[in-house]
């Protein structure tokens, strides 16, 4: 089947249309790709920001049709529409005890598996998936189970970028009704927090970006002000009066957005850092201000989602008009296409673009 490949590091990925699948274990699941997104994390793997050493087949951001499952497979069969969730959620863990799924310990365990082969041999998916892919073999915690009726593009969204974006407002932020919100960084993941934000009833959503495109983009998805991050110190004193922003989300993955984003929080605020940035960049902090600012700074992973109450629920909001998907996507294309993707990501041309397989 066709797959696209990470080869090595800072290289374009490697189409090939003669990677097999390994056998369907006893707890695993095939899924026939129906679309997958682009994130901005693909383009990290092929950068070196998350380590992962080639070979692999890419792609986390995915959704699509169930063609076999192995004999201990409880929850899906043949022929049943998925989402693809990049941690699993395997319910027996302490984290996913403790409602925090997006922390499971089988994380690590999916990410290591190799269900795929190159020339024979085993190579890995990223994160345990590989939806660059036209199939792909997961174990069933790897995968939600949706209604038939939803198209599989706006499924794939949910698999990263959605779930990402508006659990990190709703979820990790716990953005509340009347607040004002500062978003950094407006690709899928920003544009699904500003509409996290929004969800929540904040009253002000600032978006921030370098692209004058992104941030006339933002607006329709949310965005009540928006501003270069020039224009950021001029944007909160009109906002908040200069207070800061009850809620901060950095969506970039960069160490000074990073501590802007915790600038830009008011005293007693909250910082949410969404953006995965490299493992050797540091961000500095004064010990006196850490205390007395009396901010929250928190991480958030997957959104601090557990994916199977919450990819439900975003479907729910996408059904009843109040989360727009369909014009997140911002451009089509078959996986021969895959790397002009990455090209158009980069040139701050798309929000997503989706592999229609
Ligand atoms: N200041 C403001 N905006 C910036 C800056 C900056 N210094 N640098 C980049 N941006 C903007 C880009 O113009 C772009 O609109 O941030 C946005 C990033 O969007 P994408 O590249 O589409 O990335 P996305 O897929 O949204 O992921 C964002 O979240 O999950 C993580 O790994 C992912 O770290 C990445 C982040
Ligand atoms: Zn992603």
């Amino acid at each position: 089947m066709k797959a696209a490949l990470f080869t090595e590091q800072n290289a374009d990925l490697v189409i090939r249309d003669d990677i097999e699948l390994a056998e369907v274990g006893r707890r695993d699941v095939r899924v026939k790709i129906g679309s997958s997104g682009v994130c901005h994390s693909d383009l990290s793997v092929m950068n070196g920001t998350i380590p992962m050493p080639p070979p692999a087949v890419l792609g986390h951001e995915g959704a699509g049709v169930v063609t076999e499952v192995g004999e201990a497979v409880t929850s899906v069969e043949p022929g049943d529409h998925v989402i693809l969730s990049f941690t699993p959620a395997c319910s027996v863990c302490k984290p996913c005890l403790r409602q925090q799924s997006f922390l499971c310990q089988e994380t690590g365990p999916q990410s290591m598996s190799t269900n795929f082969r190159m020339d024979g041999n085993p190579i890995p998916g990223m994160t345990g998936l590989g939806t660059f892919a036209e199939e792909l073999i997961v174990g069933e915690p790897g995968i939600v189970k949706i209604e038939k009726d939803v198209p599989l593009d706006v499924a794939a969204l949910i698999g990263c970028g959605v779930t990402t974006g508006v659990g990190a407002s709703i979820n990790t932020a716990g953005v509340t009704p009347g607040s004002s919100v500062v978003v950094f960084g407006c690709g899928g993941v920003g544009i699904s927090a500003i509409q996290g934000a929004r969800i929540a009833g904040a009253s002000a959503i600032l978006a921030v970006d370098t692209m004058e495109n992104k941030l006339e983009q933002a607006k329709h998805f949310g965005a009540t002000h928006v501003a270069t991050p020039d224009g950021l110190n001029d944007a909160k004193a009109t906002i908040t009066g200069g207070e800061g922003f009850d809620f901060a989300l950095e969506c970039i993955g960069n160490p000074n957005t990073i501590r802007a984003t915790y600038d830009a929080a008011r005293m007693g605020g909250t910082a949410v850092i969404v953006g995965v940035g490299r493992m050797e960049d540091m961000v500095q902090f004064s010990a006196f201000e850490l205390f007395y600012a009396n901010k929250t700074l928190k991480g958030s992973m997957y959104g601090s989602a557990n994916v199977r109450t919450f990819m439900p629920e975003l479907l729910s909001l996408w059904k009843t008009g109040k989360l727009d998907l369909e014009s997140m996507i911002s451009r089509r294309i078959k996986l021969d296409e895959v790397n002009d993707a990455f090209r158009a990501m980069q040139a701050g041309e798309v929000i997503r673009t989706v592999i229609d397989f």
